[in-house]
């Protein structure tokens, strides 16, 4: 039977914006976060970004914005930092552009970070007169520097990751799908097996797919119905790709 944490039922993905949903986790109740939040750049889903076909992509994603990306990035960092168990920490992933405001939402909510990490990927957005962005930061932060789960399983972990975005080819997608090996290295070093993993910006759900692989239980939001769908897809197996 599902354990169920309030109005929320563990192995669930639910539609709505996290801003609203977030509040009604009980406190100390999450393990681990593992999040991509919107990024507040006018992001067309539709566009052909990283050299994908644009039919193939699904619309709709939802853009925060700019003028109000500061309060929405701390509001939602506040509250995961107060559903995160006492050993608990998160992944917050961040393009260079927007890293200020979560840097700011981290310490306002008195979280540790213990890595910045970055993850290094093949391609980025074609540019004529300025560098290709090709990286993202990952903010690894604990609610307490001195207990928390961390599965050292490389002798030398380093903190630049060097992980290739996945091709569908042909396939429907979202357009800024994270690549599961990416979240499964996460998920290796920095929970255990029948740990409860939230992600409350699911995109096409790619963390609750790989915790549902890798004997973690699940819980995600998403505002955006379609994506919620198919999420929920992916996850039954009926969608995208492990
Ligand atoms: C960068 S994407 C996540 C991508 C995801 N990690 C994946 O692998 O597919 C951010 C997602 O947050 C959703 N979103 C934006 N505002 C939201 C909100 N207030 N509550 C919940 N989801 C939101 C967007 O629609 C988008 O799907």
């Amino acid at each position: 039977m599902k354990r169920c944490l309030g109005k929320f039922c563990e192995d669930t993905l639910y539609e709505g914006d996290a801003l609203t949903l977030l509040p009604e986790i009980p406190g100390g109740s999450i393990d681990l976060i593992v999040t991509d939040p919107p990024f507040a750049i006018d992001f067309k889903a539709h566009r052909l970004n990283y050299n994908r076909t644009g039919s193939n992509v699904l619309e709709g994603y939802q853009e925060v914005p700019e003028a109000e990306y500061g309060d929405f990035t701390r509001q939602w960092i506040l509250e995961a930092a107060r559903v995160l168990s006492p050993t608990g920490s998160m992944y917050i992933f961040s393009g260079w552009n927007r890293l200020r405001d979560i840097l700011e939402g981290i310490d306002a909510a008195g979280l540790t970070t213990v890595n910045h990490l970055i993850w290094k990927y093949q391609f980025g957005v074609f540019t004529k007169k300025k560098y290709v962005t090709s990286h993202y930061h990952i903010l690894f932060v604990v609610k307490d520097p001195k207990h928390y789960t961390f599965n050292k399983i490389d002798h030398y972990p380093e903190d630049v990751w060097v992980i290739n975005r996945e091709y569908w080819k042909g396939r429907k997608k979202t357009p800024t799908k994270l690549p599961s090996e990416l979240v499964k290295k996460i998920l290796a070093y920095s929970s255990n097996p029948g740990d409860l993993v939230l992600d409350p910006f699911l995109g096409s759900g790619t963390v609750a797919v790989v915790a549902h692989d890798e004997g973690r239980h699940f819980l995600g939001f998403e505002v955006v119905p379609d994506y919620c769908d198919f999420a929920r897809a992916c996850v039954a197996g009926k969608a995208g790709k492990r």
